[in-house]
């Protein structure tokens, strides 16, 4: 696993270089979900492929950003599920984005993610890495230093309501409308690593990204963005659901599936898990 880790720190460095050099433009192509794939995506993409060529415990991978999973050491024990820029487009604005990383033994589901790490790049470079718990690190001078462990509180006070609101079912509305008026407060860039991790370290909260008339499965992907949250999520003491059961349990029958998703501290979970059982 180490040797994995050594690989993120090392695409960290690179493809921060990437965000503030590289360019911001459209390429030609489109990814195997419909979006155009911004060049920077596309450079990420071979910045870790490259890296994880070189690493022998890794058995395959499958980017955001590829059509197939790679094989790449028969003998490897580990796969890594991973979207090399999550909220490219965001770059251009210059907010804050990130690279997710999902990494399971067997098999691309979501019983089998044994490890979770994201980097965060904003005014500063972190990484995430939940394994038995949750470890924040931050690059200092080129190196990756420990910072300190995450652990949610049982209730946050931040809410961050994702996807197209005149697309939200009455029920899904009524909750958002309630969590406000019980005086929590709108925090949400459109970037899932930066409001996932401001929630994780403000305590706790909720993020969703709700099932709607327009995407009835949401817009975020199982294995690159949904399962390495629900991981990180549940290691650092909070939940993560589809509205109706663990993330983590929900079957994966494509690479490229999509789930509603919903991921908080207990309490705001719990909320969710409520309001969505009166209305199923
Ligand atoms: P992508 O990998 O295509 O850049 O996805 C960005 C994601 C995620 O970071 C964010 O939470 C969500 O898209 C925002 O979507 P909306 O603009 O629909 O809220
Ligand atoms: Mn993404
Ligand atoms: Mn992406």
């Amino acid at each position: 696993m180490n040797d994995i880790l050594n690989a993120i720190k090392q695409s960290a460095i690179e493809i921060k270089e990437l965000i503030e050099t590289g360019d911001t433009g459209k390429s030609e192509n489109q990814n195997a979900t419909g979006d155009t794939q911004l060049k920077l995506d596309i450079a990420c993409d071979v910045i870790l492929e490259k890296l994880f060529a070189k690493v022998p415990s890794i058995k395959a991978i499958v980017s955001e950003e590829q059509e197939e999973i790679v094989e790449l050491n028969k003998d490897g024990k580990y796969l890594i599920a991973y979207d090399p820029l999550d909220g490219s487009s965001l770059v251009d604005v210059n907010l804050s984005v990130g690279s997710i990383f999902g990494i399971y033994e067997n098999d691309f589901t979501g019983n089998n993610i044994v490890a979770s790490v994201y980097v965060v790049f904003g005014p500063r470079v972190e990484m995430v890495v939940a394994q038995d718990d949750v470890k924040l690190y931050r690059l200092l001078k080129g190196k990756f230093e420990f910072i300190q462990n995450i652990v949610l509180k049982e209730k946050g006070n931040l809410n961050a309501p994702g996807s197209t609101q005149n697309c939200w079912a009455p029920h899904h509305k009524a909750m958002i409308d309630d969590i406000f008026n019980d005086g929590y407060r709108l925090r949400y860039s459109g970037g899932m690593v930066p409001d996932l991790h401001q929630i994780l370290l403000k305590g706790g909260g909720l993020f969703s990204y709700p099932g709607t008339s327009d995407k009835p499965k949401g817009k975020l992907r199982q294995l690159f963005e949904v399962f390495p949250f629900a991981y990180t999520y549940e290691k650092a003491g909070g939940q993560a659901s589809d509205g109706f059961k663990r993330l983590l349990e929900i079957k994966t029958s494509h690479i490229h599936d999509t789930s509603p998703c919903f991921f908080g501290s207990n309490s705001e979970i719990n909320r969710v898990l409520k309001v969505y059982k009166e209305h199923a």
